[in-house]
């Protein structure tokens, strides 16, 4: 299976691309711009493409560009994503005195990609750090994945599940975005509060 990650040239891309590659997935790395694409690839060892061209030849996208730009640049990709299921990892923070708040919008970041794609969108992943991600093991946590679309939901659960040591947890429908993207928040004043890196693990189901 070809995985493009549109704005993969991000940390979170490129741990992303890294540890779908050990799990045998085909993946391209995506950016603005080919070259950007190229040399960012070459350092996980997969391809690189401008977003457009990865899109087109991929059975599923991760947009992972960074949050306040994800409506927009799937916008601007609808044709060429057309029908292949898109996976919105985008959580928007906002970072204030207080602490990092969730996004003051009405609606999730996965619901306005929906709005503005002819395909289906799941949303998930999103407390999986980067940082954790990255690291030579999987981490040990859950993946949390939502969407309206069972097949798009399950692709997206398996490839979930071989990239965590943990589980991959089916949180319902595409409303639970809101819920799912906020969660970033929360782990983000976890972590600074206990100097940790900090993920999720959901107890009492088998
Ligand atoms: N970082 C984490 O630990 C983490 C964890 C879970 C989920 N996420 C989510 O994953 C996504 C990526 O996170 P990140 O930390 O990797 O973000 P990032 O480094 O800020 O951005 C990722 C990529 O977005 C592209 N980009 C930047 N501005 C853009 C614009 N105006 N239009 C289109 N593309 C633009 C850039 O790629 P090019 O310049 O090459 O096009 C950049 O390399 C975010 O939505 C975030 O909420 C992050």
């Amino acid at each position: 299976m070809r995985i493009a990650i549109v704005g993969g040239t991000g940390s979170f891309g490129l741990a992303l691309g890294q540890r779908l590659a050990a799990a045998g997935y085909d993946v391209v790395i995506g950016s603005r711009d080919a070259d950007r694409a190229a040399e960012a690839a070459a350092g996980i060892g997969v391809a690189g493409a401008a977003n457009a061209d990865a899109c087109r030849e991929a059975d599923l996208v991760v947009l992972a560009t960074k949050a306040e730009a994800a409506v927009d640049t799937a916008h601007g990709l609808r044709e060429a994503i057309r029908t292949t299921p898109v996976l919105s990892v985008a959580a928007e923070l906002t970072f204030g005195p207080s602490g990092v708040l969730p996004t003051a919008e009405a609606t999730s970041v996965a619901a306005r990609i929906q709005d503005v794609l002819d395909a289906p969108v799941i949303a998930g992943l999103h407390s999986l750090a980067a940082r954790n991600l990255g690291r030579d093991e999987p981490p040990e946590e859950d993946a949390l994945v939502c969407g309206d679309d069972a097949e798009a939901k399950a692709i997206v659960l398996e490839l979930a599940e071989r990239i965590t040591a943990g589980r991959a947890v089916d949180c319902g429908p595409l409303g639970s975005a809101r819920a799912l993207e906020g969660l970033t928040a929360v782990i983000v004043n976890v972590n600074k509060r206990y100097k940790a890196h900090a993920g999720v693990r959901i107890s009492g189901i088998p």
